[in-house]
């Protein structure tokens, strides 16, 4: 078993939100229930959910940017909450994050040069003092030049690019864990396809470590080791990757089990190798919104077609079904059905 490099123990996080825009009276937002997470080191582990389900505060949480309201976050066993400077330090060095829109979070007013050899000043990683070739090593890792690059503004690039420069600047600090919180999403298709290919060589040259954020069902399925599924705050369904959508060769079959995964999964259009036509996993119809606030028990019931009495009233464990294999839910579904 590899080593685990992060830990989510009962993590929860809890939002006070204002019940509407004029309203004074507020309403506590599950954004992290009780989560339990394991990532090991060398793994992508991916994580899916609709969007506001809680995939950018798990990220948050991990990295230590906010604190869970009850719970625990361990790197390397030790409980993030309890280290001291020196231990942050190397923290926010070997942990790292790319978003979504790098742009917003390049300075607009530093240039790139400037941008990266930050992080390098910050961390003394670069004692001989020659940062010009250090951040053109940085660049040319990301693909990119450090010519056409260096000494331009962010503006001037495409967001291809940005997330490029973004990657360079994550890999400055030499990180062992990077969260990647949809990094495509904001691309057009073509370029979605060289930054996961970039991500992936980078994930094998320096065995690093990624939580990869998407709410897009194949991207996860191409790049995860293990994939999470997450809903309303809770995780619920843990399993290999690989040929999750379609388990196995020919057939549709999935080896997803729990009701929400398979819902998320029939939103997918798969093709279909004995038509020429793209063909969804199943229909299955699913009734309603899901209704907000607390339930005694699944989170999904209120929407889960093969909702049965006990699943209103009791929040189901967290618990194996398989090799490698958890789900939060009374009555898995069968493998193949
Ligand atoms: N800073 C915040 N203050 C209040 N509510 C928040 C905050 N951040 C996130 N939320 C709420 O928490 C839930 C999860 O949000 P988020 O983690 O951004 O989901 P996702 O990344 O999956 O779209 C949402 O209901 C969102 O509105
Ligand atoms: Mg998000």
């Amino acid at each position: 078993m590899k080593e685990i490099l992060v830990s989510l123990d009962h993590v929860s996080r809890i939002y006070q939100v204002r019940e509407g825009f004029f309203s004074a009276r507020k309403k506590a937002v599950r954004a992290l229930d009780n989560v339990n997470l394991e990532l090991r080191r060398d793994e992508i582990l991916g994580l899916v959910g609709e969007s506001g389900c809680g995939k950018s505060t798990l990220a948050r949480v991990t990295l230590g940017l906010e604190s869970p309201d009850s719970g625990h976050v361990k790197f390397q066993g030790r409980d993030i909450a309890s280290q001291d400077r020196v231990q942050r330090r190397a923290f926010r060095q070997k942990a790292q994050m790319i978003f979504q829109d790098p742009f917003s979070s390049l300075n607009p007013r530093k240039t790139i040069f400037q941008t990266i050899r930050e992080p390098l000043r910050i961390h003394g990683l670069c004692p001989d003092g020659r940062y010009r070739e250090r951040v053109s090593q940085l660049l040319s890792s990301a693909g990119l030049s450090d010519i056409d690059v260096a000494d331009r503004y962010p503006h001037e690039f495409s967001g291809g690019q940005r997330q490029r420069i973004g990657l360079a600047r994550a890999l400055a600090t030499d990180p062992e864990l990077i969260i990647a919180d949809e990094p495509t999403s904001a691309l057009d298709v073509s370029i979605q396809a060289q930054i996961i290919n970039l991500l992936l060589d980078l994930q094998e040259e320096r065995g690093l470590t990624y939580l990869f954020i998407s709410h897009d069902l194949p991207i996860i399925q191409f790049v995860s080791h293990r994939v999470a599924v997450m809903y309303r705050g809770q995780l619920m369904e843990l399993m290999p990757g690989g040929n999750f959508l379609s388990h196995g060769g020919n057939g549709q079959a999935t080896r997803a089990r729990h009701p929400y995964t398979r819902y998320l999964l029939s939103a997918v259009p798969l093709p279909d190798p004995d038509s020429r036509h793209v063909k969804r996993i199943e229909t299955r119809e699913i009734s309603g919104t899901g209704l907000p606030g607390e339930s005694a028990g699944c989170a999904f019931a209120p929407r889960c077609p093969d909702a049965v009495e006990i699943c209103r009233k009791e929040r189901p464990q967290w618990q194996q079904i398989a090799d490698e294999h958890f789900a939060a839910c009374h009555s898995p579904l069968e493998q193949n059905s």
